[in-house]
């Protein structure tokens, strides 16, 4: 078994609840951690027992000990962070959104092949338990044919306007951020090629979408009624529900339960304990597990459903009008 060291650029929020995470898993961890701001780096490795920090991104790319690394930079960065990494022969895991569009995913999709490294956008609600049940149940049809999804993910957050949630130049808004899971629930349930789209947002005074709702028509003529805000609190519940009956997903995030409801038969309650840094268990041990088997990209979510996730939400802010700097 290959023990995978990883390099971690952006010692930010996110970037310790990983580190939490990779010390819950056998045969890794993590050697470097890379921050551009004065101390940080420093400071991730003392707490994390981690043998070196680098100031800047391209010495811990460089370092020979690294062979995959994490990325926990606001979303305006990951096109630049993943190409260095890519660059250098080093596997990559990145945290959503992807890009900030769909041609900048593209572009990094063909440089990760040629460079035979792996690479997986981080959606850790598609490798928990409880989702990955929900799909069985799904393909065994449980609910009968599925009609509909609903989902929302909203935090109503008391942050400056310069906090990444709430600016343009960091790529902030509700979509990018807390959008992508309800849209990922229904790309879950219903695949990623809606045949209509429509939405509706509202802005913030810097341009951006604080609210956003969306309402995708399939093929077949199911729909998905999904929303997100940045503003407002709100149950962040998903319900899928069929001809035969309806599944919730209490706080589909982090879903730890999933309520069946059959008919007029009394509602079943399937549960997936985990504690909350087991989060990112599942998805790293599965990136893991294609990185050793030499996989350029995971089965669960490969590049295509990445792509296909950000020319969806291309289309949603064009429908805006919100275009981010440098597009
Ligand atoms: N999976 C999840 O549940 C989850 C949860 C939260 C966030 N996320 C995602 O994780 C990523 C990071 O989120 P976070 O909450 O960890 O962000 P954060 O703590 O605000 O920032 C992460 C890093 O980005 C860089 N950065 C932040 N603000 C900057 C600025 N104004 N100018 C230049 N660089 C800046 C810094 O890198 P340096 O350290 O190099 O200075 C910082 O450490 C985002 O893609 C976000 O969507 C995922």
């Amino acid at each position: 078994m290959q023990n995978i060291h990883w390099g971690v650029i952006g010692c930010g929020n996110i970037a310790h609840q990983f580190a939490r995470g990779i010390k819950k898993l056998d045969n890794c961890s993590i050697v470097a951690g890379a921050s551009l701001t004065t101390g940080r780096a420093e400071s991730f490795a003392k707490t994390h027992q981690i043998q070196s920090s680098y100031t800047n991104y391209q010495s811990l790319v460089n370092d020979p000990n690294v062979h995959a690394v994490y990325i926990a930079t606001t979303h305006n960065f990951h096109f630049e962070n993943i190409k260095l990494c890519l660059e250098k022969g080093k596997h990559v895991l990145c945290e959503k959104p992807f890009t900030i569009n769909a041609e900048q995913s593209k572009t990094l999709a063909v440089l990760a092949k040629q460079n035979n490294c792996f690479m997986m956008e981080c959606v850790w609600t598609r490798f928990l338990p409880t989702i990955q049940h929900l799909s069985q149940l799904l393909a065994q049809n449980v609910i009968g044919d599925v009609h509909t999804v609903k989902a929302n993910f909203s935090i109503c957050s008391k942050v400056d306007p310069g906090h990444r949630l709430r600016n343009k130049a960091l790529a902030g808004g509700a979509l990018l951020d807390l959008g992508i899971y309800p849209l990922t629930l229904a790309s879950i349930v219903f695949g990623d090629t809606p045949s209509k789209i429509q939405s509706s947002a509202v802005m913030n005074e810097d341009g951006i979408d604080e609210s956003s709702c969306y309402l995708l028509e399939y093929e077949h003529g199911q729909r998905a009624i999904l929303s997100s805000s940045i503003t407002e609190y709100a149950p962040n519940d998903g319900i899928i529900s069929g001809s035969n009956g309806y599944i919730v997903i209490p706080n589909f995030l982090g879903a730890q339960e999933l309520h069946v409801h059959i008919n007029d038969q009394p509602s079943q309650i399937l549960s997936f304990p985990f504690d909350e840094d087991d989060n990112f268990v599942f998805e790293t041990s599965h990136a893991m597990e294609c990185i050793r088997q030499n996989k350029c990209e995971s089965d669960i979510l490969p590049l295509n459903k990445t792509t296909a996730m950000m020319t969806l939400m291309d289309t949603l802010r064009k429908q805006w009008g919100l275009k981010y700097p440098g597009e």
